[in-house]
């Protein structure tokens, strides 16, 4: 991938192994995602509704490239579960913005199995949205359980775990510019 020989700054190199996408390929990227969003809800106010706590760095950005009426809400979706084997999922907290009838794009950091969004979606649904796409800074395809598809992607990710620009390994690495791959034993020792 373009931009994979960028070194790790010094701060983080004993922890990140590698630079997976760099900070300007995402700004970059993120920039073409917001003008197609712009162009495909020209007219509208569609309601973001992002899931904390991954997409903020996303969703901070993409948000000031869509030069329109919007408003934006936020859902905290918890699995119980060990943070990386997928358990059951509970949403907390609800919507204040009431989404009947609204065109809603859901913003999520990077769909896995899918999980996550279907439950989500079901969610939304039933709250009788006029319309619902997905947008997901990264796409880990390889591992998709359920079938759920994003409307707008970032980047597709291969099979490994990541962090940066949102993404936590154990709520660390969130604050990282750029989407990297952990050091396995940082990996295998579970943040502690
Ligand atoms: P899904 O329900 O399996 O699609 O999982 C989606 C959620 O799992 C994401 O919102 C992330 O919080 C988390 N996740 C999945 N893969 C990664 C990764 O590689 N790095 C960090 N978080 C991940
Ligand atoms: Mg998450």
């Amino acid at each position: 991938m373009e931009g994979a020989d960028e070194p790790v700054p010094g701060p983080w190199k004993d922890e990140v192994d590698r630079i997976l996408i760099p900070a300007s390929r995402i700004a970059r990227r993120v920039r073409v995602l917001a003008r197609r969003i712009a162009e495909d809800y020209r007219g509208q106010k569609p309601v973001l509704v992002a899931l904390l706590n991954g997409t903020v760095v996303f969703l901070a950005d993409l948000m000031r490239g869509l030069d329109m009426p919007l408003e934006v809400d936020f859902l905290r979706v918890s699995s119980y579960g060990d943070g990386m084997v997928s358990g059951e999922l509970v949403a907390s907290g609800n919507l204040k913005v009431n989404i009947r009838g609204r065109h809603v794009i859901l913003v999520d950091d990077i769909l896995d199995t899918g999980r996550t969004m279907n439950h989500v979606i079901a969610l939304l649904e039933a709250e009788g949205p006029k319309s619902i796409r997905i947008c997901a800074l990264l796409d880990k395809r390889s591992r998709r359980v359920v079938p759920v598809e994003a409307d707008y992607v970032g980047f597709e990710v291969p099979d490994c775990f990541v962090v940066g620009y949102g993404l936590d390994f154990a709520e660390r690495y969130r604050n990282l510019p750029f989407v990297g791959v952990l050091r396995d034993r940082v990996f295998k020792k579970r943040g502690g």
